[in-house]
């Protein structure tokens, strides 16, 4: 967010930011493209941040109102529609929030999308299942970062994953999609893609999500036009064209089934997380963070979309728990491949380790870059499995 910032500043906006830290706690760096801050007590509590973020701008001119976080894009389009500003409505960014809302919006379309019913008890789940039949997912609505998402083969295997959901008010039960899954990236203007963006996930979300000895590695894919990827940019196109996408960032994911049908899976109208902005500044050399803040303010996209690398990042989870006591291979491949890797952040001997379940960025990443993709997942590879954190 604090580059977000830094982009509208640059592109010659006056940004008031609204967040819950304190103002006095800002760095610097973000305090020096920032016209005003109001601090909210709750920046989940949609109708109190509402009301103040209102009374605070009252009497001064304001252009947009823009979120990039999940979590708040409903929010900004609340706030939109109270203050009269352009930008996409709440029910357009309904769309991109509720997932079986979006999914109807999508099917509606002709896409093709899994099989899937809204449900909110166990016994409504235990009927959608029978109908969806086995294997199916089941998730949160209203979801992020892969929580509270089974895979499920049986009925006993439902029976297990439905006490673990008491606290799920409404989920999604899905046909299971097997294949390799994809995102599809985007800065719209108007809801045409002015910058897209392939990546692929190795291995799927769901299985990083639900093993601790893996390393997640994701890769944006240098060449977009290549046969394999053309059924899933065709398909993310008319998504946007369906959900009715305005100005800014979009996220989706998308599978490619074994004999080459590509499926949708979700999208959001903010960016990919887990750094995924950087990995797509490095694979372009472009600066998207300043590119999204002027296709939002101004409408245009300036950035050179020639595509030079295929740019991975590895995710590192230690081993044992609490503080990092040393890292093995480290030294070892930087002296081999030192000059591909453009960011190494792994956490330090001595910091404590992250809950990975929490953040994808777990005990911390490397990001490199080749222009060859073979040799890209290779290396992707021996940092996933020969580089090895310890905390014990
Ligand atoms: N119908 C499906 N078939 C196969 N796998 C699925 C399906 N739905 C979800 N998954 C797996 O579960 C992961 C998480 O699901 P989804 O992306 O819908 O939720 P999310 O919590 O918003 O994810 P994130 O925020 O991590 O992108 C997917 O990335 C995919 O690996
Ligand atoms: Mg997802």
């Amino acid at each position: 967010m604090q580059q977000y910032t830094r982009g509208l500043a640059e592109v010659g906006a006056s940004v008031y930011g609204v967040g819950d830290s304190p103002a006095a706690a800002l760095p610097g760096s973000l305090k020096k493209h920032l016209d005003d801050y109001l601090q909210v007590p709750r920046l989940l509590d949609e109708n109190d941040v509402l009301a103040r973020v209102h009374a605070w701008l009252r009497g001064r001119e304001v252009d947009r109102v823009l979120a990039n976080w999940e979590v708040l894009v409903v929010t900004a389009a609340r706030l939109r529609e109270r203050l009269g500003l352009p930008g996409m409505s709440l029910d357009t960014v309904n769309g991109f929030r509720d997932k079986e809302l979006m999914k109807e919006r999508v099917r509606a379309a002709g896409l093709r999308v899994p099989r899937s019913e809204r449900v909110t008890t166990a016994t409504e789940t235990r009927a959608a299942a029978s109908r969806i039949g086995y294997p199916l997912v089941l998730k949160p609505i209203s979801g992020a970062g892969s929580a509270d998402t089974y895979r499920v083969d049986s009925a006993a295997e439902l029976e297990r994953v439905l006490a673990k959901m008491h606290h799920v008010g409404e989920a999604s039960c899905e046909e299971f999609i097997e294949g390799e899954e994809f995102t599809y990236d985007t800065v719209c203007v108007g809801g045409v893609p002015a910058f897209e963006n392939v990546a692929q996930y190795l291995p799927k979300p769901l299985i990083a999500r639900s093993n601790e000895w893996v390393s997640p590695v994701i890769v944006t894919v240098r060449d977009l036009a290549q046969e394999k990827l053309a059924g899933g940019l065709a398909l993310g196109r008319k998504v946007l064209g369906a959900l009715g996408m305005g100005d800014g960032f979009t996220h989706m994911e998308w599978f490619r089934k074994p004999d080459g049908e590509v499926v949708f899976g979700e999208i959001g109208c903010r960016p990919g997380g887990a750094h995924l902005v950087h990995q797509m500044n490095y694979t372009c050399d472009i600066d998207l963070f300043r590119e999204w803040a002027r296709a939002a303010c101004w409408g245009r996209f300036e950035a050179p979309t020639a595509r030079k690398y295929n740019a991975a990042i590895i995710f590192k989870r230690a081993k044992g728990q609490g503080r990092i006591t040393r890292i093995d291979g480290l030294r070892e491949f930087m002296r081999r491949y030192g000059e591909l890797v453009v960011e190494q952040h792994l956490l330090p001997v001595g910091a404590h380790r992250r809950d990975w379940k929490q953040t994808l960025l777990s005990d911390g990443h490397i990001l490199l870059r080749h222009p060859d993709w073979n040799t890209a997942c290779e290396l992707a590879s021996i940092a996933a499995t020969q580089i090895t954190l310890y905390a014990e």
